[in-house]
Protein backbone atom coordinates (compact mmCIF):
# COMPACT_ATOMS: atom_id res chain seq x y z
CA UNK A 1 0.00 0.00 0.00
CA UNK A 2 1.08 3.57 -0.81
CA UNK A 3 0.25 6.57 1.69
CA UNK A 4 0.89 9.98 1.39
CA UNK A 5 0.43 12.27 3.85
CA UNK A 6 -0.62 16.27 3.04
CA UNK A 7 -0.87 19.35 4.32
CA UNK A 8 0.24 22.89 4.91
CA UNK A 9 3.62 23.84 6.79
CA UNK A 10 3.09 22.75 10.12
CA UNK A 11 0.45 20.64 10.15
CA UNK A 12 1.93 18.00 11.20
CA UNK A 13 2.51 15.40 8.16
CA UNK A 14 6.37 14.75 8.86
CA UNK A 15 5.48 13.23 12.58
CA UNK A 16 2.87 11.49 11.56
CA UNK A 17 4.30 10.19 8.37
CA UNK A 18 7.04 8.79 10.77
CA UNK A 19 4.55 7.52 13.28
CA UNK A 20 2.36 5.49 11.13
CA UNK A 21 5.79 4.06 9.30
CA UNK A 22 7.40 3.29 12.33
CA UNK A 23 4.11 1.83 14.04
CA UNK A 24 5.19 -1.51 15.72
CA UNK A 25 3.24 -4.60 13.98
CA UNK A 26 2.25 -8.06 15.06
CA UNK A 27 3.63 -10.78 12.98
CA UNK A 28 4.62 -8.39 10.19
CA UNK A 29 6.04 -11.07 7.58
CA UNK A 30 7.40 -7.90 5.08
CA UNK A 31 9.47 -5.05 5.69
CA UNK A 32 8.59 -2.34 7.29
CA UNK A 33 6.91 0.41 5.66
CA UNK A 34 9.37 2.81 3.67
CA UNK A 35 9.46 6.14 5.11
CA UNK A 36 10.08 9.21 2.23
CA UNK A 37 9.95 12.78 1.97
CA UNK A 38 9.63 14.81 -1.03
CA UNK A 39 11.58 16.12 -2.27
CA UNK A 40 14.72 14.20 -1.99
CA UNK A 41 15.44 10.37 -1.42
CA UNK A 42 17.33 9.68 -4.19
CA UNK A 43 21.10 11.42 -4.82
CA UNK A 44 19.59 13.51 -8.23
CA UNK A 45 16.46 14.43 -5.39
CA UNK A 46 18.58 15.69 -2.85
CA UNK A 47 20.15 17.98 -4.68
CA UNK A 48 17.39 19.03 -6.57
CA UNK A 49 16.21 19.73 -2.85
CA UNK A 50 19.21 22.21 -2.15
CA UNK A 51 18.04 24.12 -5.15
CA UNK A 52 14.69 24.35 -4.28
CA UNK A 53 15.23 25.33 -1.04
CA UNK A 54 17.71 27.90 -2.09
CA UNK A 55 16.21 31.44 -0.79
CA UNK A 56 18.91 33.07 -2.70
CA UNK A 57 17.73 31.29 -6.04
CA UNK A 58 14.94 33.19 -7.82
CA UNK A 59 12.98 30.38 -10.19
CA UNK A 60 10.04 30.88 -12.47
CA UNK A 61 7.02 28.81 -11.34
CA UNK A 62 7.53 26.75 -14.14
CA UNK A 63 10.87 26.32 -13.41
CA UNK A 64 9.85 25.19 -10.03
CA UNK A 65 7.37 22.79 -10.38
CA UNK A 66 9.55 20.85 -13.56
CA UNK A 67 12.51 20.70 -10.69
CA UNK A 68 10.04 19.20 -8.36
CA UNK A 69 8.88 17.03 -10.97
CA UNK A 70 12.41 16.03 -11.81
CA UNK A 71 13.04 15.20 -8.42
CA UNK A 72 9.72 13.28 -8.01
CA UNK A 73 10.07 11.33 -11.25
CA UNK A 74 13.70 9.88 -9.39
CA UNK A 75 11.77 8.53 -6.84
CA UNK A 76 8.44 7.12 -8.61
CA UNK A 77 11.13 5.27 -10.24
CA UNK A 78 14.23 4.74 -8.15
CA UNK A 79 12.29 3.88 -4.97
CA UNK A 80 8.74 3.55 -4.89
CA UNK A 81 7.58 1.58 -7.29
CA UNK A 82 10.52 -0.95 -6.88
CA UNK A 83 9.16 -1.02 -3.66
CA UNK A 84 5.71 -1.63 -3.76
CA UNK A 85 6.60 -4.19 -6.69
CA UNK A 86 8.10 -6.43 -3.95
CA UNK A 87 5.01 -6.06 -1.84
CA UNK A 88 6.18 -3.08 0.52
CA UNK A 89 4.24 -0.50 2.36
CA UNK A 90 5.26 2.98 1.38
CA UNK A 91 4.67 6.17 3.52
CA UNK A 92 5.77 9.85 1.56
CA UNK A 93 5.51 13.19 3.65
CA UNK A 94 4.13 15.14 0.76
CA UNK A 95 3.59 14.05 -2.88
CA UNK A 96 1.62 15.16 -6.13
CA UNK A 97 -1.17 16.90 -4.46
CA UNK A 98 1.15 19.15 -2.63
CA UNK A 99 2.40 20.04 -6.21
CA UNK A 100 -1.02 20.78 -7.42
CA UNK A 101 -1.60 22.75 -4.11
CA UNK A 102 1.67 25.27 -4.00
CA UNK A 103 2.19 25.54 -7.32
CA UNK A 104 -0.72 24.79 -9.00
CA UNK A 105 -2.79 27.11 -6.65
CA UNK A 106 -0.53 28.67 -4.77
CA UNK A 107 1.86 29.54 -7.47
CA UNK A 108 -0.71 30.49 -9.85
CA UNK A 109 -0.07 27.82 -12.68
CA UNK A 110 -3.72 26.50 -12.74
CA UNK A 111 -4.43 23.45 -10.93
CA UNK A 112 -5.74 21.52 -14.09
CA UNK A 113 -2.20 22.03 -15.48
CA UNK A 114 -0.28 21.00 -13.10
CA UNK A 115 -2.77 17.95 -12.05
CA UNK A 116 -1.60 16.68 -15.71
CA UNK A 117 2.02 17.67 -15.51
CA UNK A 118 2.22 15.16 -12.29
CA UNK A 119 0.17 12.43 -13.69
CA UNK A 120 2.86 12.75 -16.59
CA UNK A 121 5.93 12.70 -13.89
CA UNK A 122 4.33 9.60 -11.80
CA UNK A 123 3.19 7.74 -14.66
CA UNK A 124 0.39 5.42 -13.38
CA UNK A 125 2.68 5.52 -9.42
CA UNK A 126 -0.63 7.08 -7.21
CA UNK A 127 -1.04 6.90 -3.91
CA UNK A 128 -3.68 4.10 -2.78
CA UNK A 129 -4.67 6.49 0.31
CA UNK A 130 -3.84 10.30 0.79
CA UNK A 131 -4.27 11.70 4.78
CA UNK A 132 -4.89 15.03 4.55
CA UNK A 133 -3.94 16.50 7.65
CA UNK A 134 -6.01 19.97 8.62
CA UNK A 135 -4.87 22.44 10.95
CA UNK A 136 -6.28 26.51 10.79
CA UNK A 137 -3.63 28.48 9.48
CA UNK A 138 -2.71 30.26 12.67
CA UNK A 139 -2.06 27.01 15.12
CA UNK A 140 0.28 25.43 11.82
CA UNK A 141 2.40 28.60 11.53
CA UNK A 142 2.55 28.70 15.10
CA UNK A 143 4.06 24.64 14.87
CA UNK A 144 6.12 25.21 11.93
CA UNK A 145 8.32 28.80 13.07
CA UNK A 146 12.06 28.04 13.38
CA UNK A 147 11.23 24.22 12.28
CA UNK A 148 12.10 22.24 9.30
CA UNK A 149 15.17 23.07 6.44
CA UNK A 150 13.16 23.96 4.03
CA UNK A 151 9.74 25.88 4.40
CA UNK A 152 11.19 28.81 6.18
CA UNK A 153 13.00 29.92 3.14
CA UNK A 154 11.01 29.55 0.38
CA UNK A 155 7.34 28.39 1.18
CA UNK A 156 6.48 29.88 4.80
CA UNK A 157 7.68 32.88 4.26
CA UNK A 158 4.89 33.51 1.52
CA UNK A 159 2.80 34.46 4.83
CA UNK A 160 -0.88 33.23 5.90
CA UNK A 161 -2.42 34.60 3.02
CA UNK A 162 -0.27 31.63 1.13
CA UNK A 163 -0.99 28.74 3.50
CA UNK A 164 -4.55 29.73 3.10
CA UNK A 165 -4.93 29.17 -0.62
CA UNK A 166 -3.04 26.01 0.03
CA UNK A 167 -5.66 24.59 2.57
CA UNK A 168 -8.46 25.49 0.33
CA UNK A 169 -6.84 23.70 -2.75
CA UNK A 170 -5.92 20.70 -0.50
CA UNK A 171 -9.60 21.02 0.44
CA UNK A 172 -10.92 20.97 -3.06
CA UNK A 173 -8.82 18.08 -4.06
CA UNK A 174 -9.86 15.99 -0.87
CA UNK A 175 -13.57 16.68 -2.12
CA UNK A 176 -13.21 15.79 -5.61
CA UNK A 177 -11.66 12.03 -4.42
CA UNK A 178 -13.10 10.97 -1.35
CA UNK A 179 -12.28 7.18 -1.90
CA UNK A 180 -8.50 8.30 -1.73
CA UNK A 181 -8.52 11.11 0.79
CA UNK A 182 -8.50 10.43 4.45
CA UNK A 183 -8.70 14.11 5.85
CA UNK A 184 -8.01 14.07 9.70
CA UNK A 185 -8.08 16.86 12.50
CA UNK A 186 -4.31 17.95 13.03
CA UNK A 187 -5.25 19.49 16.76
CA UNK A 188 -4.11 17.95 19.40
CA UNK A 189 -0.97 15.95 20.70
CA UNK A 190 1.09 13.90 18.08
CA UNK A 191 -0.61 10.76 19.88
CA UNK A 192 -4.01 11.62 19.57
CA UNK A 193 -3.80 12.42 15.97
CA UNK A 194 -1.81 9.42 14.55
CA UNK A 195 -5.21 7.59 16.59
CA UNK A 196 -7.53 9.26 14.32
CA UNK A 197 -5.04 8.52 11.23
CA UNK A 198 -5.26 4.62 12.21
CA UNK A 199 -8.94 4.57 12.54
CA UNK A 200 -8.98 6.09 9.31
CA UNK A 201 -7.25 3.96 7.26
CA UNK A 202 -8.84 0.94 9.33
CA UNK A 203 -5.37 0.06 10.62
CA UNK A 204 -5.21 -1.78 14.27
CA UNK A 205 -3.24 0.44 16.93
CA UNK A 206 0.17 -0.68 18.25
CA UNK A 207 -0.49 -3.72 20.29
CA UNK A 208 -1.13 -3.20 23.79
CA UNK A 209 -2.35 0.28 23.10
CA UNK A 210 -6.06 1.31 23.51
CA UNK A 211 -8.55 0.26 20.88
P1 LIG B 1 8.33 20.35 3.82
O1 LIG B 1 7.81 18.97 3.89
O2 LIG B 1 7.62 21.39 4.59
O3 LIG B 1 9.88 20.34 4.22
P2 LIG B 1 10.54 20.64 5.67
O4 LIG B 1 9.68 19.97 6.68
O5 LIG B 1 11.91 20.06 5.58
O6 LIG B 1 10.55 22.13 5.84
O7 LIG B 1 8.35 20.72 2.28
C1 LIG B 1 9.11 21.75 1.79
C2 LIG B 1 8.32 22.83 1.09
O8 LIG B 1 8.19 22.52 -0.28
C3 LIG B 1 6.95 23.05 1.64
O9 LIG B 1 6.80 24.42 1.96
C4 LIG B 1 6.03 22.68 0.49
C5 LIG B 1 6.88 22.81 -0.71
N1 LIG B 1 6.53 21.90 -1.81
C6 LIG B 1 6.05 22.44 -3.01
O10 LIG B 1 5.89 23.65 -3.13
N2 LIG B 1 5.75 21.59 -4.04
C7 LIG B 1 5.92 20.25 -3.96
O11 LIG B 1 5.66 19.53 -4.93
C8 LIG B 1 6.44 19.70 -2.72
C9 LIG B 1 6.66 18.23 -2.58
C10 LIG B 1 6.73 20.56 -1.68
Amino acid sequence: MFVTFEGIDGAGKSTQARLLAERPRVGAETDAPLLLREPGGTPAGERLREILKDPELSLHPRAELLLFLAARAELVEQVIRPALETGRDVVCDRFSDSTVAYQGAGRGLGVEFVQRACADAVAGCVPDRTVLLQLPVAEAGERGAGRGDFGADRFEREGAAFQATIAGCFDELAAAEPERFLVVDGAGEPGEVHERVLAGLGLDAAPGGRG
